[in-house]
């Protein structure tokens, strides 16, 4: 149970974090913590725009976009749109909490629903340009491990997407409930997007095994790969942000609740 001297103390650290030179706080804000965390959301943002970068190039060297001229080109929005809503949009919605701890929690909540709301507005385009490719070339639908793992996926984030909207958007919700709910929120959040990496990976190797001579190191092979292994990267540097504890956002002071008058 929280007192009220925990209560005081928490105000009072952040009450000094605002009398130094930044304007914001989290609990590693000084030291090697700090600069961690800051080397590990740069790389992230680098790593992420090299996925967009590696995906847009794979899918216009190796295949092109079209939507209606083309059935074999509209496939490839599947790949880009995923990869941009479900990984990075994803991704960036999970660490914005953090990353701009400075900012009211309120413009926060925002933020991280709209870039979730990017997120399934992309992946539902690629939805349908991996399925009107199918229906047009006249090939089965959800037989595959990666088409199993994906439909969940997107499934399970739509849902956690709508709850989460009922839960911490709607006022209703008491805040003693959003609390308890908070850390099946969160963990979720991980489990779901650690799933969404995993089946862009399913995609990718399926894709390139279809192709022929992958194993003879081919372009389109190396290309795919490196795109692959910059997503574990993402993903790795994603998680270790939004699950280390010291990187966690602490309250602005006017978030606290009133200070007792004694
Ligand atoms: C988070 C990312 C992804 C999700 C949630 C996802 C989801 C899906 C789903 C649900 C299908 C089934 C469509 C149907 O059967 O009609 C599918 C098909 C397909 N996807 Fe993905 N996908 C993702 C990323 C990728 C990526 C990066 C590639 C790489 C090229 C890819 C390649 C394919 C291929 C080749 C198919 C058709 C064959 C099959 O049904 O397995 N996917 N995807």
């Amino acid at each position: 149970m929280t007192t009220n001297s925990d209560e005081k103390r928490r105000s009072d650290e952040v009450q000094r974090s605002f009398s130094g030179s930044t304007k914001f706080t989290t609990p590693a804000t000084r030291g090697i913590p700090h600069l961690c965390f800051w080397i590990a959301v740069i790389l992230s943002q680098v790593v992420g725009l090299v996925c967009i970068g590696l995906v847009v190039r794979w899918c216009q060297m190796f295949g092109g976009f079209a939507w209606d001229s083309d059935a074999n080109k509209q496939f490839y929005y599947h790949p880009l749109l995923m990869i941009l809503g479900l990984v990075f949009f994803y991704g960036d919605a999970m660490i914005v909490y953090r990353v701009l701890s400075f900012l009211p929690k309120f413009i926060l909540k925002i933020i991280h629903g709209c870039l979730h709301l990017a997120a399934i507005v992309s992946s539902s385009v690629a939805l349908v340009a991996v399925l009107e490719n199918h229906r047009r070339t006249k090939k089965a639908d959800f037989y595959s491990l990666h088409s199993w793992i994906g439909i969940t996926t997107f499934a399970f984030f739509c849902l956690q997407y709508l709850g989460s909207f009922i839960t911490f958007m709607l006022p209703w919700m008491p805040t003693v409930w959003r609390a308890r709910i908070m850390p099946f929120h969160t963990f979720f959040g991980v489990g779901l997007f650690i799933m969404a990496v995993a089946t862009a990976e399913m995609g990718i190797t399926e894709k390139l095994v279809w192709t022929d001579n992958y194993s003879s190191g081919i372009p389109e092979g190396q290309m795919g790969n490196s795109l692959g292994l910059c997503l574990v990267v993402f993903a790795f540097l994603i998680v270790f942000i939004t699950t280390h504890s010291a990187y966690k956002r602490q309250p602005l002071p006017e978030e606290l609740p009133p200070q007792p008058l004694n």
